[in-house]
């Protein structure tokens, strides 16, 4: 048994990583932390843990150094480069679910974040996308979760990308369900603020754009546009990508191409013809659906659809952690959708 430790974990992805390890058949959960709840039971906070979790809420601030074989960071970007600096040694792994550790280039990071607090443990950093870079998540300490929003761009375009078959601009349209924005209470995320309505947000200033955009351009020339919405739902991202193509192909040879790169991945699925990704296919669940359709030849739309807080987050961390500590890869992620 391995030990984990979630640093935060009384938001919403420190939650659902403490429901997925719960269940993982080979580790055991020896740390979560809280601030604000210090000393109080995880299932006096979240009932929904009575009788299966009921860890003490130990301080984030706390010094625990080495007490886990494995640490999750929950944290709002900025605490987290300072927690991992603190806990980073030969001992433990290190998941940061922040954007802390995305951005091999500070002055990128600095530019849309803040000042780093931890730039000399940039460089040990790898972007924990399992389908594009396993090997090196194999062999790192401190691996860099990707964004929610990326990972549903980043995993429908990157083979398209790779093949040298996008012709330039691609516009990319997600959609998220609240839960997105995190649970401290803002007024943006108020049931009437919300419900009811579909708006777009940071629109050409969202966060989230340089990193598809700095991921994406690794494997070839390709220009992005990303407009984010805000859904009337608690989890779900639906992403919508629309581009051209550089040499002609039907919808078949779309979706071959793309069954072709992910062949043998556990964790993303590519639809038939006709069939598209969906919320609800996908609630819960640590997988991507990818689905699209050629135009005339020319065009492409690609669309994926991924839970948030699962392969958009606590899910894909602990899939990272697995490929670190050498586990079985699917261990502890192996649950369908929940439908309805
Ligand atoms: N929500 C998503 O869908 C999603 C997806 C991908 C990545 N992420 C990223 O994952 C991280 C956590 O997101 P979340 O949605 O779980 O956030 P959240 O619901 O707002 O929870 C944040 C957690 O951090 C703690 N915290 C807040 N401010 C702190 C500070 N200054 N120092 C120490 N602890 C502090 C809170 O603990 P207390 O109990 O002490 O207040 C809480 O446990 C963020 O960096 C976010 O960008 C989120």
């Amino acid at each position: 048994m391995r030990t984990v430790g979630v640093v935060g974990a009384t938001g919403y992805t420190g939650v659902v990583l403490l429901s997925i390890l719960e269940q993982h058949p080979s580790v055991k959960i020896a740390l979560a932390t809280s601030n604000t709840h210090r000393g109080k039971r995880i299932s006096s906070l979240f009932p929904l843990f009575r009788g299966r979790l009921d860890i003490e809420l130990k301080p984030t601030d706390g010094d625990h150094r080495g007490a886990c074989d494995a640490f999750f960071l929950c944290l709002p970007h900025g605490s987290s480069a300072k927690k991992t600096r603190e806990l980073y040694d030969d001992r433990s792994i290190i998941i940061d679910l922040s954007a802390d550790f995305r951005f091999e280039d500070r002055s990128l990071y600095e530019r849309h974040y803040i000042t780093h607090g931890a730039p000399e443990l940039i460089p040990h950093a790898v972007f924990g996308s399992p389908e594009l870079y396993r090997g090196h998540i194999r062999q790192a300490k401190l691996v860099a979760n990707p964004g929610c929003y990326p990972t549903s761009a980043i995993l429908a375009l990157a083979p398209l990308v790779r093949e040298g078959l996008v012709a330039g601009d691609v516009f990319i349209d997600s959609k998220s369900g609240v839960s997105g924005a995190g649970r401290e209470a803002k007024m943006g995320s108020l049931f009437c603020e919300v419900s009811e309505g579909f708006r777009p947000y940071n629109v050409g200033v969202h966060r989230h754009e340089p990193e598809i955009q700095k991921e994406l351009s690794k494997l070839g020339p390709v220009r992005i546009a990303f407009t984010p919405h805000l859904l009337p739902i608690n989890r779900g991202i639906l992403t919508t990508i629309y581009g051209r193509l550089t040499r002609p192909l039907d919808t078949l040879g779309l979706l071959d191409t793309l069954k072709q790169a992910y062949e043998g991945e556990p964790f993303v699925r590519i639809m038939d013809e006709g069939v598209y990704p969906d919320t609800r296919y996908v609630r819960f669940s640590n997988y991507c659906d990818i689905g699209g359709k050629i135009l005339d030849g020319d065009r492409f739309v690609i669309i994926s659809a991924i839970d948030n807080l699962v392969k958009g987050a606590s899910g894909q961390a602990v899939q990272n952690m697995n490929i670190a500590l050498g586990l079985e890869e699917t261990a502890g992620l192996t649950a369908l959708p929940q439908f309805p």
